[in-house]
């Protein structure tokens, strides 16, 4: 079972069942009956081989993808059959590709801009006054890259971890409800991956904001967040937090990872 603190969980998963290209010889199933909650403030990091049905899982979340069964609950609110644009306030994303989280044609405070207004009514607009402006170069700051002085540089001429540095300020500042990242930092070469992961460590703690983060790094997996879910074949193989994910090590996990996987030949 999960860890949600015997509460109402913030996010409730149930069932879910998504096939690709059914019927056909090469038909699959990326999500298995999948049963997953988050508590509110929980941080969950995601593993598993490729084709696992991690992705598809956080596509499932953020509509992207549909459902063939199961449905998929945020507090009060019943997303199942919500259209994705409608999630789009309560719930954002980081992906691996540094150029889809940013316009590049826009400079650093418009994109800050833009992210803003996700979620709003239309006609919000969020003008680019000096106390917005003061607010972003605050914002910008603790990311320590210096951006806070190049507010109108286009994003173009970014780095790829400045990039994603600045995505992951774009995700946040709409305040969402929960934070899904898919191996965000995985694009980035090992240093720049480290500062990126440390601006999200210092992110997520500072908004309290539930996250589920896929990563394929064992380190990452282990010194971050508060709970590890392992998946394969479209379901949830392995869940810990607490005492029990922090006395982990990478040769364990990475054991447990072949035990899982031959277990689920043995059964398949
Ligand atoms: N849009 C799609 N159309 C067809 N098949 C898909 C689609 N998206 C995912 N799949 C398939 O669903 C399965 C799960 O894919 P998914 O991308 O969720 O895996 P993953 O755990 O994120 O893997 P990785 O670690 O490689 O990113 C795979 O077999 C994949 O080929
Ligand atoms: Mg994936």
């Amino acid at each position: 079972m999960t860890q949600t603190d015997g509460g109402k969980p913030l996010l409730d998963c149930r069932g879910l069942e998504i096939t690709f290209n059914p019927g056909v010889a090469d038909a699959r199933k990326a999500l298995d009956g999948l049963d997953f909650m988050l508590a509110e403030r929980e941080f969950a990091v995601a593993i598993g081989s490729n084709g696992a049905g991690k992705s598809t899982l956080l596509n499932a979340i953020a509509g992207s993808v549909s459902l063939d069964r199961g449905t998929i609950r945020l507090g009060d609110r019943d997303l199942t059959r919500l259209a994705p644009y409608r999630r789009a306030g309560l719930i954002t994303r980081v992906f691996q590709d540094p150029m889809s989280g940013t316009a590049a044609g826009m400079t650093i405070e418009e994109n800050l801009a833009l992210a803003e207004q996700r979620g709003r009514r239309r006609g919000f607009r969020a003008h680019l006054n000096p106390s917005r402006r003061d607010r972003y170069r605050d914002l910008l700051r603790t990311l320590s890259l210096g951006l806070e002085d190049r507010l109108t540089t286009q994003v173009a001429l970014l780095s790829g971890g400045q990039r994603q540095a600045l995505s992951l300020l774009m995700a946040l500042i709409s305040k969402p409800r929960l934070l899904l990242l898919d191996e965000h930092t995985a694009a980035l070469d090992p240093r720049t991956a480290d500062i990126v992961m440390q601006a999200t460590l210092d992110a997520v703690r500072q908004t309290d904001v539930a996250t589920i983060m896929i990563t394929h790094n064992m380190r990452h997996a282990i010194e971050t967040g508060t709970r590890l879910v392992m998946m394969d074949a479209g379901r949830v193989v392995y869940d810990v937090s607490g005492a029990e994910k922090n006395s982990l090590t990478p040769e364990a996990l990475v054991e447990r990872f072949k035990i899982d996987n031959d277990r689920m030949r043995l059964n398949g």
